[in-house]
């Protein structure tokens, strides 16, 4: 990838301008049900410190990530640097109280309050309506409802942007198709090993939607590997998965290149795509991903990957964790 691979772009037709990269920040939630590990406070305002010190200063949390564990500790980074760098970007995502799943428009305004409160900040500059497949389209455009709740929140200025952030294709097509939207996050389904999100994708940016691609290691296992982490979108990955991961190593061990590399710069290189979310935990990440986000790959790599058969996971149909 050229030396501008890490140059700064407006985010959809907003007038922010973002790294190409953003730093996923729901390991920080220290959610050992999800990834299989914990996270150390420490560990996690480290991470949070050396990514707003670098050319990738864009944080990615949710209110759902270990149910405010993340953005608390996003905010003690933010206060140990007395707030938000300038040009840093700030976004974070609003949905269901993951103790009584409860999607109102009340659970949304309360959780956003305490959002404000754990980050330390008055302003956010995205806020993302989260999984909304936990609710229903006509509850959550409902007068009242958790949609109007963060465009009165945006009306008053405290949220900059709005944005969906869901799984299912259909359910992010649906709220895309309103036009209330600045941006869109897809996840676990636009990867070396899964492409389902394709015609999200191609609709958001279509509309001139920022869009956001999260978890291009699907979780980890295109980072860690097969061995040390077999799991794919926050679940055991199938046979056939584990076959395809050693197929791209193959592939990419001729060729010199990480397969991490691989695997981010399949989502950076999109240019559809406008910023790719990647998960992590640790301090040295920053400077790994920006090495894997700068490696040169012959494009005779792409050629080979490209010339796989599709996996079944990649079929939306058959996709399980659609
Ligand atoms: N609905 C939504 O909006 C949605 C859904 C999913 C994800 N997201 C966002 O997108 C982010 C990314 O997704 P994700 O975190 O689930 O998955 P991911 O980015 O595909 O992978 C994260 C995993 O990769 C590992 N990793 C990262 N860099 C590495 C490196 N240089 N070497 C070795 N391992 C490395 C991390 O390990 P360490 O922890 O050891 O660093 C972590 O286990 C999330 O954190 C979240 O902010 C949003």
């Amino acid at each position: 990838m050229a030396q501008d691979a890490l140059a700064r772009r407006p985010l959809g037709q907003t007038a922010l301008s973002v790294p190409p990269i953003s730093v996923g920040c729901a390991p920080l939630g220290d959610m050992k049900d999800t990834f299989l590990y914990s996270v150390s406070e420490e560990d996690a305002i480290a991470t949070v410190k050396t990514a707003l010190a670098s050319p990738i200063d864009y944080i990615d949390t949710a209110a759902l990530y270990g149910d405010g564990e993340s953005e608390r500790r996003v905010g003690l980074a933010l206060r140990e640097l007395g707030g938000l760098p300038d040009g840093a970007i700030l976004q974070t995502k609003q949905g269901r109280d993951p103790k009584t799943n409860d999607y109102s428009g009340e659970t949304v305004k309360r959780r956003l309050e305490r959002s404000l409160q754990l980050l330390g900040v008055d302003h956010l500059h995205v806020v993302y309506l989260h999984d909304a497949e936990w609710t229903n389209f006509n509850d959550a455009m409902a007068p009242g409802g958790p949609v109007e709740v963060l465009r009165s929140y945006r009306d008053q200025g405290v949220i900059g942007h709005l944005g969906v952030a869901s799984g299912p294709n259909d359910v992010e097509l649906q709220y895309i198709e309103t036009g209330l939207f600045d941006a869109v996050i897809t996840h676990n389904r636009y990867t070396l090993l899964n492409t389902s999100a394709e015609p999200v994708i191609a609709v958001a940016s279509r509309r001139g939607m920022a869009v956001l691609n999260a978890a291009p290691y699907g979780s980890g296992i295109l980072a860690k590997g097969p061995e040390a982490y077999p799991r794919y979108c926050y679940q055991q990955a199938s046979e056939e998965m584990i076959a395809r991961v050693h197929d791209l190593s193959g592939i990419c061990y001729r060729y010199d290149v990480p397969l991490a590399a691989a695997a981010l710069q399949f989502s950076m290189r999109d240019p559809r795509i406008t910023n790719t979310i990647v998960g992590m935990s640790r301090p040295e990440r920053i400077e790994q991903t920006i090495a894997f986000a700068t490696r040169d790959i012959p494009a005779d790599l792409w050629v080979e990957i490209d010339a796989l058969p599709p996996l079944p996971a990649d079929d939306p149909e058959t996709n399980r964790w659609k």
